[in-house]
């Protein structure tokens, strides 16, 4: 793998050989129940073999509904929460400009892609509906089980402002559904209204699902390259579902983080030094959060934004308790540079910098906050990712799930189920008056008395 590299050398300190070597055969039976499916619920393993046996067909029409959306919507909303919507923020983030967002018509090329859905706020949907005003817009909702709340109330509200603008024969060709391929809410709708629709397969769950058409109608409506996307995923699922430890950086961060894990490092903390990274951390602490923890255990997944996060989340991560362990994704060719302008005094101090590049700056801080972290008892992994192009996307997407799924493995929990998250749907369902909750409605308000 040319574009990952996994450097394990701050760990010196904290992992010693013979931990590598123990932990080796329970990894080796975790990566092999996870290649031959003899795991639990192996079925939602299909997103190991999506980067190669991906439905043509399909990647065409999302191609031919990106043109479309270009061509007529000045916004595209995209209405999903959890695995529905964070993969495709942070491929869109990763890939494109800072300011992305913010630029004028004149200045893009691309409709603007906006997500909705993935909160209850009634404040960010009266923005949106302002930002959207008179403006030409198109909707992509994506619920695998059509039935989420945020996404459904989302879904209503932005249907109705389509009908209510271009009549209900223009609103229904303006809709684009992505969910499960037979059943559901948002199923139903698709033949009742002939929405164009995509499918989000069976074997393969909400947090692994950016390489489906969950992500990929949205990152390619950006105007990024997603048959770059899925070569990089390709050549990640060549090469890290027929290496061993010693070749497969996929399975060494796996190794890695859990002898951590067992040492009592329980909280890892997912690091960049580009700030369009920080939606990789809140995608991956999806991925990492929902796969792992279950039955009392897990890694608790956390993120921190630097040099910025330095100023707040420093001090903590220097001197606090030592349960923290460190993950940084270091960019090895950031997209762009700055010169330090030469000004010729020395009034705010930093003379010594002139001429020298804000990457170098950076480089420096990256190497000082590892030596001081490591200092203080923290350890730190570093993925070196060789730039933001689509393809090391698509391999660090990969990288992560692989790693993620093969770590649910080896602590002997269900990576594929999500139990967890329905516990405050229910409650809030039986608050909300839904029929058939009364009972549960009854034991809140009794055991709240
Ligand atoms: O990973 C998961 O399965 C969940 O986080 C879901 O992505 C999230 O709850 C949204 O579900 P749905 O796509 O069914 O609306």
């Amino acid at each position: 793998m040319t574009n990952i590299k996994f450097d394990t050398s701050a760990l010196r300190n904290f992992v010693n050989e013979n931990e590598l070597n123990e932990i080796k055969p329970m990894l080796n039976t975790a990566r092999d129940e996870l290649l031959d499916g003899t795991g639990v619920e192996s079925k939602m393993r299909q997103w190991m073999t999506l980067p190669k046996d991906y439905d043509r067909e399909e990647f065409s029409r999302i191609k031919t509904a990106a043109k479309k959306i270009k061509a007529n919507s000045k916004y595209l909303i995209v209405i999903g929460i959890g695995g529905s919507y964070l993969g495709a923020k942070m491929a869109l983030d990763f890939l494109h400009d800072n300011f992305y967002e913010s630029l004028s018509a004149d200045q893009r090329e691309y409709p603007h892609v906006i997500f909705a859905g993935n909160s209850i706020s009634g404040s960010y949907v009266k923005d949106l509906i302002k930002l959207i005003g008179d403006k030409d817009f198109s909707v992509n909702v994506i619920s695998k089980s059509g039935t989420t709340t945020e996404p459904s109330i989302a879904f209503r509200i932005f249907r109705k402002l389509l009908i209510d603008k271009y009549g209900k024969s223009e609103a229904n060709s303006r809709i684009y559904v992505t969910t499960d391929a037979n059943n559901g809410a948002l199923r139903q709708e698709v033949s009742e209204n002939g929405y164009e629709s995509f499918v989000i397969p069976d074997g393969i769950g909400g947090r692994y699902s950016v390489l489906s058409a969950v992500g990929l109608l949205p990152i390619a409506v950006s105007g990024a390259d997603i048959d770059e996307l899925m070569q990089g995923a390709a050549e990640a699922q060549e090469n890290y579902s027929n290496s061993s430890l010693e070749d497969n950086s996929a399975l060494q961060y796996a190794a890695y983080r859990n002898i951590l894990y067992r040492k009592g490092y329980t909280n890892e903390i997912l690091e960049n030094y580009e700030p369009n990274l920080r939606f990789l951390a809140e995608w991956w602490k999806q991925l990492a959060g929902e796969t792992e923890g279950k039955d009392n255990k897990g890694i608790y997944p956390s993120s921190a934004n630097f040099s910025t996060d330095l100023h707040s989340l420093g001090q903590y991560i220097q001197q606090g308790m030592r349960n923290l362990m460190e993950t940084v994704v270091k960019i090895d060719h950031p997209k762009s540079d700055v010169d330090i302008p030469i000004i010729g005094n020395n009034n705010d101090g930093i003379q010594y910098l002139e001429g020298k590049s804000m990457n170098y700056v950076n480089d420096k801080a990256f190497q000082s906050v590892i030596i001081a972290h490591t200092n203080g008892g923290v350890p730190n992994m570093i993925i070196n990712l060789k730039d933001q192009s689509e393809y090391s996307l698509g391999t660090l997407i990969y990288f992560f799930e692989f790693a993620i799924a093969v770590s649910g493995y080896l602590n002997g929990i269900n990576p594929f189920n999500q139990p967890g998250v329905e516990d405050y749907k229910q409650n809030m369902f039986a608050l909300l008056g839904k029929p058939g909750y009364e009972n549960l409605k009854n034991k809140i308000e009794n055991d709240n008395n």
